[in-house]
């Protein structure tokens, strides 16, 4: 049949054989790293608990704050990636994304999800998360949650002029009747009236050469899988707000 092989004695199209292939050496990778990650995790806070008896100084301790933080966020960024394939793979067999759903801590995953958007502290970028203690529980699939995120933190990142003074990113999370949402706004290049449905097509990018256009088709997707949706407002010239309605 066109478009399909065997596959130990089964028949799978080719994009799945592909996926499922990328997803095994990915989670290879992956696994490796975590090791290496927890080893130097390990290692980072090992040394911190005794700076005296390692002789570390005051800015050797500053910068070894700093390596403890960039591990912490690397792992982070590897958990991702992992938890995106475990969907991928349980999307393959057909399970529902509720069967994933756990309490959300969106603080953590907005804080963690900024910092794999502008991972440079020094960056021109100003990154606000405002997401506060007293918010309701909402219980969701936490990898889906953080790649929507993920997506529209890294959009707006890309919508800012770096020339431009005053660049600002938020994120941040507000109770309303029956949902929490979050809104990512930024102060970027906004989208014109006549787009901005059509942010949401799949294929459809303003970025030829590093756009695929397919972060927000996935992202909404993603959102109504969880019995929530994503919407968008803009002003060209001045900048974007997306929302997130996640269902308590
Ligand atoms: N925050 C934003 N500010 C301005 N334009 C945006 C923003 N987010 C998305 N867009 C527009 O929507 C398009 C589609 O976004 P997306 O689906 O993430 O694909 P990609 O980022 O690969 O182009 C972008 O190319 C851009 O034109
Ligand atoms: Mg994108």
């Amino acid at each position: 049949m066109r478009g399909c092989l065997r596959f130990k004695g089964s028949r799978q199209s080719v994009a799945s054989v592909l996926l499922e292939e990328l997803s095994h050496e990915m989670n290879n990778a992956l696994s490796s790293l975590q090791f290496n990650l927890n080893f130097l995790d390990h290692a980072t806070r090992e040394l911190m608990a005794q700076p005296d008896a390692v002789g570390l100084s005051g800015d050797a301790r500053a910068r070894m704050t700093e390596l403890t933080d960039a591990v912490t966020d690397s792992i982070g960024a590897a958990r991702h990636v992992q938890g995106v394939l475990a969907r991928t793979r349980s999307k393959e067999h057909g399970r529902d994304l509720r069967a994933r759903f756990t309490p959300l801590d969106l603080r953590v995953m907005a804080e963690t999800t900024a910092r794999m958007a502008v991972p440079d502290a020094t960056s021109a970028v100003r990154m606000v998360v405002d997401v506060p203690a007293e918010l309701p529980e909402v219980s969701s699939d936490p990898t889906a949650v953080s790649q929507i995120l993920l997506n529209l933190l890294l959009n707006s990142v890309q919508s800012l002029d770096s020339h431009k003074p005053g660049n600002l990113v938020r994120v941040e999370a507000v109770a309303a009747p029956g949902y929490v949402l979050v809104r990512v706004s930024d102060s970027g290049c906004g989208i014109q009236s006549a787009d901005l449905e059509r942010v949401f097509e799949a294929r459809f990018t303003t970025k030829p050469g590093s756009g695929n256009g397919l972060g927000l088709a996935v992202s909404r997707d993603l959102a109504r899988q969880l019995g929530g949706d994503l919407s968008v407002e803009s002003e060209p010239g001045k900048g974007s707000t997306f929302t997130l309605h996640l269902p308590l």
